[in-house]
């Protein structure tokens, strides 16, 4: 079966000292746990977190990568620039696409170049708040994964995170069912695209995610896991989320 797996996307926050800080701390407390363990880092504080839990289970990750191996793409950064300091990248994210015009096309593009990599990426999906309320979340699902995920080997290496945007930041979760719904919907249209692999993918929820809903949410058939915004920036809570997660 699919082992859990909590992720912290730190997002443009901590200093390099608070990085260190706060990385070490989660390290400190993650012996044990049933779940898989990723801290997605500011590029700058790679190096200092992947010392922070240098010997722990805690895996580091960064936030973003760009899909050319080298060149002229100034503030970019390659797969295999990131491959020496971490395993995880966060690809797609709903503020990538909503404040860098990331589409469904780039995130396909990334994801091509993660997977030629030795990184495992953590895959974004989900719909605008006038998207769910038109009821078109199935279709926003649908084309993210179908156009995103396409051309690309897809294997247990691959986690696909579903973060309802309206969610996102705003301390409002969805619903067990609504999570539920989504997820299963996720995972049938990727056994269109590989069949029973889909089975060994993980999908993370992600939206609002905190010490108290982690249990329900992390408890639902076809969510394997947690994306975990601003309660990974909170020791107690994030580890909280992670002893949530049952294998
Ligand atoms: P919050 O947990 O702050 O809502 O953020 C979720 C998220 O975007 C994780 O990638």
């Amino acid at each position: 079966m699919r082992k859990p797996f909590v992720a912290g996307n730190w997002k443009m926050n901590t200093t390099e000292a608070e990085a260190r800080e706060l990385a070490a701390a989660v390290a400190a407390g993650a012996a044990g746990l049933a779940c898989d363990v990723a801290l997605c880092v500011p590029f700058p504080h790679l190096a200092a977190v992947r010392e922070a839990v240098r010997g722990s289970a805690v895996g580091v990750g960064a936030q973003d990568v760009y899909w050319e191996a080298k060149g002229a793409f100034t503030g970019e950064v390659s797969t295999a620039m990131l491959a020496d300091y971490c395993r995880y990248v966060i690809v797609g994210h709903s503020e990538r696409r909503q404040f860098f015009g990331e589409t469904d096309a780039t995130v396909q593009k990334k994801l091509a170049a993660v997977i030629a990599s030795p990184l495992d990426p953590i895959v974004c999906v989900g719909e605008l708040l006038e998207e769910r309320r038109g009821g078109h979340t199935q279709d926003v699902l649908s084309r993210q994964v179908c156009e995103g995920l396409s051309g690309v080997e897809l294997s247990a290496r691959v986690t696909v995170a579903y973060e309802p945007v309206w969610a996102i930041g705003t301390g409002e979760t969805a619903a067990p069912e609504q999570a539920q719904e989504a997820c299963r919907f996720i995972r049938g249209e990727l056994r269109k695209m590989c069949g029973g692999v889909a089975d060994q993918i993980r999908i993370q929820y992600g939206g609002s995610v905190n010490a108290e809903n982690a249990a329900t949410l992390l408890s639902l058939p076809d969510v394997d896991g947690a994306l975990v915004g601003g309660a990974s920036l909170k020791v107690d809570q994030f580890l909280a989320i992670c002893r949530a997660a049952r294998a």
